[in-house]
């Protein structure tokens, strides 16, 4: 705490006490706000509003900035695995050698699934959507685990089963939603080279390791894989909150990333390119129907609620965009039809005025069709990178002395008192 921001309400001063973050970020304390006045302040969708204090990620949105625990995203995604950056979101340090080595042999260990979890899968309905099932998967572990119900096991090990099991849990959906056999995990591939083998791996076509597609998948799951407060962080840390164990908030975070206005977006900017393919519609014509106010059409993969210059992850993203699709020779006319859009949008006074700029959505997509990654498990794509976050900001909340129940307030608009009224004697 450093000082204190005067606050008039009707005449009388109060002081309320000035928060600076380490990069110069300002808050003022409003925590005795309504004890002291009977004021609320009221911030739907919470623009102005810091619900916690944190050490995990920095972000400035107007100046593109992104970093986990102070290292830039850019070199990140130039140096690190996504194995080393879900360690250093969750442990505030980089791996030594010595670590990594562990983390790899308890990545290995935990990485098979309960059989009776099979059978769990096989009942839901064929067109399940992946996040459904991904949530609730998530949410059975503790019952399917009984030493996941040990609360007092070592932080280390739960997060890391989970790391482990997820990757799995989704490769399995995928199969058994095409009616294929499992493939299971194997001990001598890294984290992603395995995922990628669980997904594609058959009896009759074995699955050929490229280097660069996995190079490329630990970039996405390492753009994806913390954005300090959004929607579905503040879901792990408002269900958190209750007190709930770590599988049942990360479920909940699993379901808020899930919407389309978040983590849904990768795939519907795929829906969108595709309509836009399938019917050749002129991209001056989706550009004028996005800043159509009677329409309810937005362009998927534009906007952001912080980012007002341009979203680093974005960039990096289309660059990668670009290595994939030259490596794998492929020739997807999405890709051409996303950079016309972009240029479009770019240069129209709306957009521009509104500062809408391409988010990490825009180009990740055209990445994930290229790999063979089918359109609706994007975002569980998007989850898997997004766990070692929500890990991170449930354990920093968790050991935060001031951890309280999130119990926000609100403005009551409704009916004044009003007497019941009897069946009969309504609306006659
Ligand atoms: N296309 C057209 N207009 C847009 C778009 C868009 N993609 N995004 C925002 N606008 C307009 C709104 O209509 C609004 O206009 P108005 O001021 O005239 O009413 C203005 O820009 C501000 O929009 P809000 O929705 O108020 O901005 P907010 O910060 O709440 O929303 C959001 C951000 C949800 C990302 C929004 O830009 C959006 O819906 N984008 C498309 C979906 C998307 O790509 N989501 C992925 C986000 S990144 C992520 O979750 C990983």
């Amino acid at each position: 705490m450093t000082g204190f921001v005067d606050v008039v309400i009707e005449g009388k001063t109060y002081q309320m006490p000035v928060i600076i973050g380490s990069e110069g970020e300002k808050a003022f304390d409003i925590t005795k706000l309504r004890d002291q006045t009977g004021y609320i302040t009221h911030d739907p969708g919470f623009g102005s509003t810091g619900s916690c204090s944190s050490s995990i990620t920095y972000m400035d949105g107007d100046k593109g900035i992104l970093r986990y625990r102070g290292i830039p995203i850019e070199q990140l995604a130039k140096k690190s695995s996504f194995v080393e950056t879900a360690y250093l979101l969750i442990n505030g340090i980089l791996p030594s050698q010595g670590d990594l080595n562990e983390i790899r042999t308890l990545l290995n260990d935990y990485s098979m699934i309960h059989e009776n979890m099979q059978d769990f899968f096989k009942h839901f309905p064929r067109d399940s959507h992946p996040m459904g099932i991904l949530s609730a998967m998530v949410g059975s572990l503790r019952s399917f685990y009984p030493e996941m119900q040990n609360d007092e096991e070592a932080v280390n090990k739960k997060t890391l089963r989970l790391i482990s099991k997820i990757r799995t849990l989704a490769a399995m959906s995928f199969r058994i939603s095409r009616g294929n056999k499992v493939v299971y995990p194997r001990h001598d591939l890294s984290y992603c080279a395995n995922f990628l083998n669980m997904m594609f791996d058959g009896p009759v076509k074995p699955y050929t390791m490229d280097e660069d597609v996995v190079r490329a998948l630990n970039v996405f799951w390492i753009l994806h894989a913390d954005h300090e407060q959004n929607c579905s962080t503040a879901a792990v840390r408002v269900v958190g909150s209750a007190q709930v164990n770590l599988y049942a908030s990360i479920s909940a975070g699993i379901a808020a990333l899930w919407g389309p206005r978040h983590g849904g977006a990768n795939m519907a900017v795929i829906r969108m390119l595709e309509d836009i393919a399938e019917r050749n519609i002129p991209v001056d014509k989706i550009v004028k129907m996005a800043k159509d106010k009677n329409s309810d059409f937005r362009l998927m993969g534009f906007g952001h609620r912080v980012y007002k210059t341009f979203d680093p992850r974005a960039v990096i993203m289309k660059e990668m965009c670009d290595i994939v699709l030259k490596k794998l020779n492929v020739d997807d006319p999405l890709l051409d039809i996303a950079k016309r859009l972009e240029e479009a949008a770019l240069t129209d006074p709306y957009f521009i005025e509104k500062n809408l700029y391409p988010n990490v959505d825009f180009y990740s997509g055209i990445i994930l069709r290229a790999i063979g990654i089918p359109t609706n498990m994007f975002t569980v794509m998007f989850a898997i990178g997004r766990l070692p976050g929500w890990i991170s900001q449930w354990i920093e909340s968790t050991e935060d002395p001031r951890w309280k129940i999130a119990r926000p307030r609100q403005i009551y608009t409704g009916n004044k008192k009003y007497d019941y009224i009897p069946i009969e004697a309504r609306y006659i």
